[in-house]
């Protein structure tokens, strides 16, 4: 069981591989939350504020090479800041908090890409996210291969770039980090909902719309 403490506003994160369209999703629940009269913040893991949005720029450059322990305490250190600094005070106000990947991918990323100690990162995650855990967790489900080609893609139209440090790693690296998404999603059915991508956006978005009037 996860210990959840209690928050006025509702936390809701999005998961997925490299190009599953996450953030386009974080968008459409945005608009939707908006349209019932929510007050919405939409942001992102690593970064949402000016120090931990640095330690994304380190994390995600190609010419960097962390160890995976640096790896794991640099994104943890972004998790705390950005927590206190700016999800926290929103839950606070009663706002939807609408948080682009979470303490799920450190266990899907440093845990099943890096082989990491399961234990450590549980550890190192409730402590980094004040012991908050989201309400619900959507984790966008694409084989790995088509999501990296869609990412690679649009990487190669709109920056010139062969995309960043994470994307750049092997398919079996990313071929684990589904299958940490899995089990996580099998080991906390209750708050992690997995959701297939579709062929179109909205589609997909179809599919998260009925959980959500289980968190309202
Ligand atoms: P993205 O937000 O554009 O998906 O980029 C963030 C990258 O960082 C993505 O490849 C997943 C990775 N990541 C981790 O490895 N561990 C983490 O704890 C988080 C939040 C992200």
């Amino acid at each position: 069981m996860e210990k959840m403490k209690r928050t006025k506003g509702i936390f809701i994160t999005i998961e997925g591989g490299e190009g599953s369209g996450k953030t386009t999703q974080s968008r459409l629940l945005k608009d939707y939350f908006e349209a019932i009269g929510r007050k919405v913040l939409i942001t992102r893991e690593p970064g949402g504020t000016v120090f931990a949005e640095a330690i994304r720029k380190i994390l995600l450059n190609p010419v960097s090479h962390p160890v995976p322990l640096s790896e794991l305490f640099l994104y943890e250190a972004a998790r705390a800041q950005h927590m206190q600094e700016f999800v926290l005070p929103a839950l606070k106000e009663g706002k939807v908090v609408i948080c682009d990947r979470f303490t799920d991918a450190t266990i899907a990323y440093q845990g099943y890409g890096r082989k990491l100690d399961l234990k450590l990162i549980t550890l190192l995650n409730k402590e980094a996210a004040f012991s908050v855990s989201p309400n619900l967790t959507i984790y966008l489900d694409i084989d790995p291969k088509k999501g990296l080609n869609r990412a690679k893609d649009l990487n190669k139209e709109f920056y010139g770039s062969d995309g960043d440090r994470i994307e750049r790693e092997s398919i079996f690296f990313h071929n684990n980090v589904r299958k940490g998404y899995l089990s996580q999603a099998k080991k906390y059915p209750k708050r992690i909902k997995v959701i297939k991508t579709q062929n179109t956006p909205l589609k997909t978005f179809i599919l998260i719309k009925k959980y959500l009037d289980v968190i309202l």
